[in-house]
Order: C-alpha cells, then sequence, then structure tokens
C-alpha cells in the first residue's frame, strides 16, 4: 500500500463531542479501520483533552469521500483543516488507522524524521502535534519564526 497514483496527505483538528466515551471512540476506530483498509487510506489518530487530531493519507478521491463524511459527524464539531499536499510516498504504509498519545506520535515521527526525504509532510505533523503538547516540540518551535 506503499506507492498509489494522486497521492494526498490531509490533517485536521476538531472538537469531541461533550460527553464522548470510551465506546464511542471505540467504535470510530473499528469503522475506521474497516473502511481505511477498503478505500486506501492510512493515518493515526490523536485523542487528548476533547481534541482530536487526525492525519490521513490516501487516493485524492478517497481522502474526499472521507472528509465528506467527517462534516457530517456529530461526534465531533468545529473541523479545521491544518495542512493538506500532494504526496509521492505514504508516511504510515502500515496503518489503517492506529489511535496514539501525543507522546507516541512524537516517537514515530522522529524515526519518520530521521528515514524520509518527504521532510515537509513530517515537519507539518510535528507542528500539528506541538498543539497538543508544546512542551514536547520545543526544539522544533525555535527554528519556526513563521507563527
Ligand atoms: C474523529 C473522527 C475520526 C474518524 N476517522 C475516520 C476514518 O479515518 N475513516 C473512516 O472511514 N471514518 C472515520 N470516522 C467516521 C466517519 O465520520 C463516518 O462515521 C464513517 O466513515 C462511516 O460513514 P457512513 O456511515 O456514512 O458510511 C471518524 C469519525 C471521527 C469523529
Amino acid at each position: 500500500m506503499n506507492i498509489a497514483a494522486d497521492l494526498v496527505h490531509l490533517s485536521y483538528c476538531s472538537q469531541a463531542r461533550t460527553g464522548l466515551q470510551a465506546a464511542d471512540l471505540d467504535k470510530i476506530l473499528e469503522i475506521s479501520k474497516t473502511n481505511n483498509h477498503r478505500d486506501q487510506i492510512t493515518g493515526l489518530l490523536t485523542y487528548s483533552g476533547d481534541i482530536f487530531i487526525q492525519f490521513v493519507e490516501g487516493p485524492k478521491a478517497s481522502i474526499d469521500h472521507l472528509m465528506y463524511r467527517l462534516r457530517g459527524d456529530a461526534r465531533h464539531k468545529d473541523l479545521i483543516v491544518l495542512s493538506e499536499g500532494v504526496e509521492h510516498l505514504r508516511l504510515l504504509p502500515d496503518w489503517d488507522m492506529e489511535l496514539v498519545t501525543a507522546q507516541e506520535a512524537h516517537g514515530l515521527l522522529r524515526d519518520a524524521l530521521r528515514e524520509s526525504d518527504r521532510y515537509g509532510t513530517v515537519i507539518a505533523l510535528s507542528r500539528l502535534l506541538a498543539k497538543l503538547q508544546p512542551e514536547l516540540y520545543q526544539d522544533l518551535d525555535e527554528n519556526d519564526n513563521s507563527g
């Protein structure tokens, strides 16, 4: 699942619906793994302090469809796209949709950063995750004058 025609990535943050339960999260992950496998989408989801940050990559048509469904999903609101762009290689070719903590994502990004020539993608994702846990990302922020 590494190479796909018209591969794009997209990341967004959103606010979880008030009172979202662990069981709701389980259902989201279950349907995500099934659908994403079908739609050739890979990525990760972090959930912390009622904020979701999701990174998805896949064929443009699949990502467009997913975004349409996500915008209509009442389990979250205030969805804001943080980054999107055309890619050549997947960052997470083996993950239909993994729920990770910001710390786990941080480690993953460090590895990807070392191995990837898609530096722009990794930096974009690092900045998103910095919004969740700024104290982990001071070394990246030091080089970031863009705000
Ligand atoms: C934070 C969040 C992340 C989600 N991520 C995915 C995903 O990666 N893939 C997916 O198919 N559905 C995901 N969903 C669920 C979709 O919004 C939608 O419910 C699901 O795709 C089934 O749509 P359908 O019933 O219209 O077929 C997510 C929902 C939420 C709230």
